[in-house]
């Protein structure tokens, strides 16, 4: 799970490759590096370990020279400590002519290296990687003919990979190959690109073609072919990317994050965007291929993994209660591995920002094999996971670049909303009336959001205040449950505080006894008004953790006059239908971790060990 890409074309090659990777940062950061073939017709490589800027710099201080043709990688070890020598890109054969980048892992690069030993070919790294340009290189030398070595050695290679060559004997092309890793083709007039997504190059050009799985790409300045792995040629659809490309740059803001949520009441706005008219109806075009499915569905599962996960956990309290259809949700990586029952009547909703999580794909995959349907709400743009799905629901939040998911994770929760009053009004299990007035609510949520952010004054003082804090709890019921649960993930990323989400009921069932004298505790807190008395029940669970000394900070509706006598501290969020409520009481959680991050002098961006999008197993 590294960032790529490739270019060719007139402009200044470092500029784009270094362009590129800056908006792909978020895949991988611990090295990186670039290629290029300059005027003169040499191949120049520069790589360094760290964050991109330490490469900048010293591009900066020692320029390359003038090229048009480069790669450049951003990487997120896997085979190798973070160092230059393992950064990519890799040089290949023993005149180092050939220059490769890779993002996914070399399954068999042991037996591969060990044939490579053998022939007296020696390593410069501990990668996976470099056994692949010494090979393609290798076949090279005896062929003369860079496409066909491509092609031969890309079939000998298991696992996941994205790989970018070029070779300066050959300077007017880079060749791509895609299995299990992400890919997408960008097409300009006089000058292509690839990138592992579309922000790699979206300032350039918003015309792209999404590479299929087991496919290799030429890609030349003025002509783009994509074959599949034994050669026979394959056309492929464009598409326009709908994103802005100043939406992937801070734009002023502190950091992505902080300009992430500021973003949520646009973003969520445009997930509702032609979606629900102003009386409340819902249309989703897009389930068409769905039609005849959906009246029958007996059983819907959702596939995620981290944040999506728990924007599934919410779908499943709206599908469930509107829609009347049972729904699980399942972490994809366990998913698959469990025998799951799967029938021609099961729809599989698999959740994902980046549509390239590896454990999402592979559960999707093998769902569609069982003979369920699939249906994908993804918010990128010809990612793998919307080209595999039968439909595709887009979340439609624009570029998320922070590591830590914010505003794909609330779009994901409207498009859950979105999905369940559609199966509702097919299979009228709510009145119409019911079905619009909930319909109109989502129309308050953007203005909602906004009246949320512009009071964040006191959890960003509390929040510097719990700096130090150890551990944090969070609590929430019923549909704040799962926000308990993203509440905690955030600090856990972002803070590197330990931190747990609980169902307020099962404190009394063990999570109890960790509450001690001076513990905070956040409390997602429902409306007082919910028809199960579950504000009762939690002010409750509120009372017996305060006794044994737990200091309590909820997050509870305007109005709530009961709550402030059981909390140290309270913010609170706009009166709304209690189903809706994840969408507001998660913003204060976003700020909260996001703050204590930067007071603890953290990088919220880009938090350590992770990476946005997880492309491995
Ligand atoms: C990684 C990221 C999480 C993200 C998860 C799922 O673990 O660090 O922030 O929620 O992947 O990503 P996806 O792109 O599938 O939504």
């Amino acid at each position: 799970m590294c960032g790529i890409v490739g270019y060719v074309g007139p402009k200044s090659t470092v500029d784009v490759l270094l362009g590129g990777l800056k908006r792909l940062e978020y895949r991988g950061y611990d090295s990186a590096g670039v290629s290029v073939i300059n005027t003169l017709g040499t191949l120049e490589t520069r790589k360094k370990a760290g964050k991109l800027s330490i490469l900048v710099d010293d591009i900066y201080k020692t320029p390359l020279g003038e090229a048009h043709i480069g790669i450049g990688h951003t990487r997120w070890a896997t085979h190798g400590a973070p160092t230059d020598g393992n950064a990519h890109p890799h040089l290949g054969g023993n005149t180092q002519k050939l220059s490769l980048i890779h993002n996914g892992i070399i399954e068999n690069f042991s037996e591969l290296k060990s044939e490579l030993l053998e022939a007296g070919v020696s390593f410069a790294s501990e990668t996976d990687t470099e056994v692949a340009a010494h090979l393609i290189a290798r076949e090279y030398d005896k062929t003369n003919d860079l496409i066909e070595s491509f092609r031969t050695v890309v079939r000998r290679l298991h696992g996941a990979f994205t790989i970018l060559v070029m070779h300066e004997d050959e300077p007017g092309v880079v060749l791509a190959a895609r299995r299990n890793a992400p890919l997408v083709i960008g097409l300009g007039e006089g000058e292509n690109f690839l990138g592992s997504d579309v922000a790699a190059f979206v300032e350039h050009t918003k015309r792209a073609i999404s590479v299929g799985q087991d496919e290799i790409v030429i890609l030349r300045k003025d002509a783009v072919e994509i074959e599949n792995f034994a050669g026979h040629k394959i056309e492929r659809e464009e598409f326009l990317i709908d994103w802005d490309a100043s939406a992937a740059s801070k734009g002023g803001w502190s950091s992505f994050m902080a300009k992430e949520i500021a973003d949520q009441p646009q973003s969520v706005a445009d997930t509702l965007m032609s979606r629900v008219s102003s009386d409340g109806t819902v249309h989703l075009e897009e389930l068409a291929p769905l039609t005849s499915l959906l009246p029958k569905i007996d059983r819907i599962i959702m596939v995620a993994c981290g944040t999506a996960a728990y924007a599934a956990e919410v779908g499943k309290y709206a599908i469930e209660s509107w829609a009347r259809i049972p729904v699980s949700v399942e972490l994809s990586h366990e998913f698959r591995y469990r025998d799951p029952i799967l029938t021609p009547n099961t729809l599989v909703v698999a959740v994902s920002q980046s549509g390239e999580t590896m454990d999402t794909l592979m559960a999707t995959r093998y769902a569609k094999e069982a003979g369920a349907t699939v249906l994908s709400i993804c918010n990128t743009q010809g990612a793998t996971l919307a080209r595999e799905a039968d439909a595709v629901l887009y979340t439609h939040a624009g570029p998320e670049v922070a590591v830590a998911s914010t505003k794909a994770f609330t779009s994901q929760i409207v498009s859950m909303y979105l999905l369940a009053l559609h199966i509702a009004g097919i299979r009228n299990t709510r009145s119409l009336n019911e079905l619009q007035d909930t319909g109109k609510n989502l129309l308050k949520l953007p203005a909602q959001i906004a009246d949320v952010l512009s009071n964040t004054q006191g959890i960003r003082s509390l929040a510097k205040a719990y700096k130090d804090a150890e551990t944090v709890l969070f609590l929430g019921r019923n549909v704040g449950f799962p926000i308990a649960l993203e509440g905690a993930l955030k600090l856990k990323e972002l803070a590197y505080i330990h931190s747990e989400g609980f169902a307020a009921g099962e404190l009394k069932h063990g999570p109890i006894a960790l509450i001690e004298a001076g513990q905070p505790v956040i409390v997602i807190v429902p409306s007082p008004n919910d028809p199960d008395s579950l504000h009762a029940k939690v002010i409750s669970n509120i009372e017996e953790i305060r006794s044994r000394g737990a200091k309590v900070i909820a997050i509870a509706e305007e109005g709530d006059q009961r709550v402030a006598q059981h909390a140290e501290e309270v913010f609170f969020i706009p009166k709304v239908q209690q189903m809706l409520a994840p969408v507001l009481s998660v913003i204060p959680l976003q700020i909260f971790a996001m703050e204590l991050s930067s007071a603890k002098g953290l990088d919220v961006d880009q938090p350590r060990n992770l990476a946005k999008s997880v492309t491995v197993e």
